[in-house]
């Protein structure tokens, strides 16, 4: 999910306009030659330029025009991609803030917009998975059944007896802080320590986590290949749908699947994530 968000342009007269596309990217940002990738086919196919700014430049730079257009440097920007702004550490100051509220207050199309943004966030899925909610959401009662069965138990650690089970038997559960991309989620007897830990101090924190249950996908026999050499291990694998969103307020002008992306990591790993390291990129075989 994190190495190309979800990412559309259907409007082909954007260089009519001289708008461009901004990408937000941190600043030491590990991404770049993917993030160049899209660049070179938007000017190459399209003939769009695309400009990329951090948090910070386009506080500095950017504006608002009276009619609700964003301008970096005077100018407009058509779209906003996001690249950053998904993690606290892209927020150290209240400047980062005020140019994320820029972005939201402009009329540029946002991808993802705040809201595409907030229900890809775990706790959002925690809200999703409590009773009647999403009930608010789907009319079809089949549908909502369908939906339904997809989720993982999502329990927030105001619920003491999953607290409790939790702590007599972390292997079945995952405690997980509000982040994207691997490397924060926490297992086994950390995941105990830290259960204890939190309600000892009865501090707001248990509000940044979630726990969910622990999922045990069948594991297979593969070999994972890095830098020129191969190992033979159990693998299981992560399928994800790339999704192509786009509206204008109520009207939904696309809402289309456009491609997958299919992870695989040694079984005996807890932890995900290509980037991070632990997992490697596949591709689907049919069977
Ligand atoms: C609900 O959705 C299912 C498909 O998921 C469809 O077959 C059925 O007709 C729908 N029912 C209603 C009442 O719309
Ligand atoms: C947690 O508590 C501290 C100190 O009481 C407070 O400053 C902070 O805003 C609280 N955080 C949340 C998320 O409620």
């Amino acid at each position: 999910m994190y190495f190309l968000k979800t990412f559309v342009l259907t409007n082909k007269k954007l260089s009519l306009f001289s708008a461009v596309v901004l990408v937000v990217v941190q600043a030491e940002e590990r991404y770049m030659y993917d993030q160049y990738w899209i660049t070179v086919a938007l000017r190459e196919m399209y003939g769009v330029t695309t400009i990329r700014k951090t948090m910070a430049e386009i506080e500095a730079e950017g504006d608002l025009r009276p009619d609700g257009t964003l301008v970096i440097n005077g100018r407009p920007v058509a779209i906003v991609y996001f690249r950053a702004g998904y993690s606290p550490a892209d927020y150290p100051s209240e400047a980062e803030w005020r140019a994320r509220l820029l972005i939201e207050r402009s009329s540029a199309i946002k991808c993802p917009s705040i809201a595409h943004h907030l229900v890809g966030t775990k706790k959002i899925q925690q809200e999703l998975a409590k009773e009647n909610v999403l009930e608010r959401f789907l009319d079809n009662q089949s549908d909502i059944e369908n939906v339904r069965k997809c989720f993982a138990g999502l329990w927030s650690l105001e619920n003491d007896i999953i607290v409790n089970s939790a702590i007599e038997s972390p292997e079945l559960f995952v405690l997980k802080p509000q982040r994207e991309g691997g490397g924060n989620n926490i297992y086994g007897d950390n995941l105990r320590e830290t259960l204890i830990r939190l309600r000892k101090d009865g501090s707001n924190e248990t509000a940044a986590y979630i726990l969910m249950q622990r999922i045990f996908p069948p594991a297979s026999p593969s070999y994972l290949v890095r830098e020129g050499t191969f190992v033979r291990d159990n693998v299981v694998s992560e399928f994800g749908i790339f999704g192509a969103y786009l509206r204008n307020n109520d009207k939904v002008i696309i809402n289309d699947q456009c491609g997958y992306l299919l992870r695989t990591k040694a079984a005996s790993l807890n932890e995900g994530g290509v980037v991070a390291g632990y997992a490697f990129l596949n591709s689907i075989f049919l069977t």
